[in-house]
């Protein structure tokens, strides 16, 4: 694990600045690669571009709003020549249907799926002309299980995870592995109340939540040549939840 498989590599995190998508920033800086974190709040941007560097990483923050189209398409012409990409910032919002809130609802279809889209659409051209890349999606347990309440998150999930085979057909050809990681509960800075990630993961076959480590291992392997032969798949990292 200390050889560093990614040196020379740029890799672009998608909400960097908190939970999973910092702990991928800091695994993939672990394997050489310098890191783009990507996020709003440009005062914990800063703090883990500081941290990425403390560990002897190259890395620079760049903000931009998931949900404005015009912001992504600018986040993806800032980070110039990626050869990682991590989709994993987004929204999550649970609730019944009928009390889901409409623009919720548009709200988190932008950012979880759209700016994915638009970042493969500006990015994996590039990859595929330098015949390499890794795109990795972070989907979501509730993209396979019925969960009530969780209908829109879930069919965010669901999406992300086709729209992942879809692209490892479209790039694959010219080099460009497209794989997603689909966490079950997660200890993070999410609005998701602690209580509901505890009973949700008292249903897992390990019987507890995740910490964001355990996650961005996943993604730490995808983005490796460990994973070189691995493509349109979707790993399941929610401690047997989905098995059972
Ligand atoms: N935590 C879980 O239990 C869990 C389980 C399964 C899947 N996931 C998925 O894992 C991913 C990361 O979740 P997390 O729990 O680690 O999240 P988190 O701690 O709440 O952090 C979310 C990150 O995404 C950024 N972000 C959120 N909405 C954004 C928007 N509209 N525009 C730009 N940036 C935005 C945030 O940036 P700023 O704070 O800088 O604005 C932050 O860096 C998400 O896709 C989530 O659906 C999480």
């Amino acid at each position: 694990m200390d050889e560093k498989t990614l040196q020379g590599q740029t890799a672009l995190v998608t909400g960097a600045t908190s939970g999973i998508g910092r702990a991928a920033a800091n695994a993939l800086a672990a394997e050489g690669a310098t890191v783009i974190v990507h996020g709003r709040d440009a005062a914990r941007g800063a703090e883990v571009v500081e941290e990425l560097e403390a560990a002897g990483a190259d890395a620079r923050f760049l903000a931009a709003e998931l949900g404005d189209a015009g912001q992504v398409r600018e986040l993806a012409a800032a980070a110039g020549e990626v050869d990682i990409l991590v989709n994993n910032g987004g929204i999550s919002a649970f609730g019944p249907t009928a009390e889901l809130d409409i623009d919720r609802y548009e709200a988190m279809f932008a950012a979880n799926d759209r700016a994915a889209f638009l970042l493969v659409a500006v990015l994996a051209p590039g990859m595929a002309e330098r015949g390499r890349g890794s795109i990795i999606s972070v989907s979501s347990m509730a993209g396979r299980v019925g969960l009530a309440g969780g209908a829109a998150y879930g069919g965010t999930k669901g999406a992300l995870e086709a729209m992942t085979r879809a692209w490892a057909a479209e790039f694959g050809p010219r080099g460009v592995r497209v794989n997603a990681v689909a966490p079950g509960p997660v200890f993070t800075g999410t609005a998701t109340p602690r209580e509901f990630l505890e009973q949700l993961g008292a249903t897992t076959a390990l019987g507890r939540v995740a910490e964001p480590a355990e996650i961005a291992e996943a993604i730490r392997f995808f983005a490796s040549p460990r994973a070189s032969y691995v493509t349109g798949a979707v790993l399941a990292v929610d401690g047997g939840r989905t098995a059972i």
